[in-house]
């Protein structure tokens, strides 16, 4: 059985910037309550000709350059998304027409909100462990801004959209050590977004099919939750508080991200953060956060990587990653 490990990263950001004072004329809000509650002063949102694909392609073409290998090597895309291009056919088929991966390539679209990343990377893992394939895309891409109600003051000011994208390659030296994922359906009421396909496209006019949440009874979930998530992550590879040299969490709030490099041991500087400028991008958050801290140098091969997420279901996961 082979390995896997990462071989490229890439992300996409669209142009255009929202800021907090751009919301203040939107709802009853200030800069500073969203800095202080949350830690974002600023999230990207797509044009309105933009949609996942577009984003993903753009994140892909990023991370496949970076792994310095063409598209036709893919045989496997995982997009983890809740803002998909169509009902059918996944974002990730339509990717390999977009991108030119060769006709007969693994192609599917994963749901797991703000946690899909680290479902993907975890999925993708044990394709390639178990020879079912050799170079994954893993990519999470999301247009949220569309499932936004644009007049709720305690959702829209939280998100963003964007993608962020992982060459995944079958290798000799373990890259994913260890990866945990769970759900718990129970808590869907406190997140979720009310509407679905299957209620039927008449039902939509008039219902609120937008993201609702009752963010401080999440927020004091997912602190919980995540810190039982670090503690089952270290005990599973022997680790003691303060082994890891990065944690690269979801970046839904700054002050979750916090508690969790405290619950790791480490100091906020070796907690990747991209909160500030890009908001909550749920799946895409995580391989932006990582991309952005690749490129800047402050990852380097070698490293010990921790990423966490938490995310609407609810769903949580970690991956130990040796980079
Ligand atoms: N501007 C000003 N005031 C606001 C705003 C805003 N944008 N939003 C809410 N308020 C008000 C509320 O109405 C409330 O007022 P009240 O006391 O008069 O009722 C007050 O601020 C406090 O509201 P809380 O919800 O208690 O604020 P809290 O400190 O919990 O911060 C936040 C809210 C930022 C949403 C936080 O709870 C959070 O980050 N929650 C977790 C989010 C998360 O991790 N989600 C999971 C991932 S997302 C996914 O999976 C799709």
């Amino acid at each position: 059985m082979s390995h896997s490990r990462i071989s490229g990263t890439g992300g996409y950001l669209p142009e255009r910037v929202v800021t907090n004072a751009e919301l203040e004329t939107l709802v009853e809000t200030s800069d500073r309550w969203i800095v202080e509650r949350t830690g974002i002063a600023q999230r990207h949102v797509a044009a309105p000709d933009q949609i996942c694909s577009d984003l993903a392609e753009a994140a892909a073409l990023e991370a496949l350059a970076n792994a310095g290998i063409g598209a036709d090597a893919i045989d496997l895309v995982l997009v983890a998304t809740s803002t998909p291009d169509h009902v059918f056919p996944s974002t990730a088929c339509r990717l390999i027409e977009r991108l030119g991966i060769a006709p007969g390539a693994i192609a599917f679209d994963l749901g797991a909100a703000c946690s899909g990343f680290v479902y993907g990377l975890d999925v993708a893992d044990r394709f390639i462990r178990t020879g079912g394939a050799r170079r994954a895309l893993v990519i999470g891409a999301e247009v949220f801004s569309r499932i936004l109600d644009w007049s709720d003051r305690s959702t829209c000011v939280l998100f963003g959209d964007g993608a962020g994208a992982v060459v995944l390659e079958a290798g000799e030296a373990p890259g994913i050590l260890s990866t945990h994922l769970h759900a718990d359906g129970r808590q869907t009421p406190l997140l979720n977004v009310p509407w679905g396909v299957a209620q039927g496209y008449e039902s939509l006019q008039g219902s609120h099919g937008k993201v609702s949440m009752r963010g401080n009874e999440v927020f004091r979930v997912a602190v919980r939750t995540l810190g039982a998530l670090v503690d089952e992550t270290l005990e599973a590879n022997g680790l003691a508080r303060g082994d890891v040299d990065w944690l690269v969490p979801h970046q839904a709030n700054i002050r979750i991200m916090t508690a969790t490099a405290r619950k790791l041991g480490l100091s906020t500087d070796r907690m990747v953060s991209t909160v500030a400028e890009q908001g909550n991008t749920s799946a895409a958050s995580i391989p932006l956060a990582l991309h952005t801290a690749v490129s800047d140098g402050r990852i380097q091969r070698g490293d010990l990587l921790l990423l966490e997420a938490f995310g609407a279901g609810f769903t949580w996961g970690s991956a130990l990653i040796r980079y």
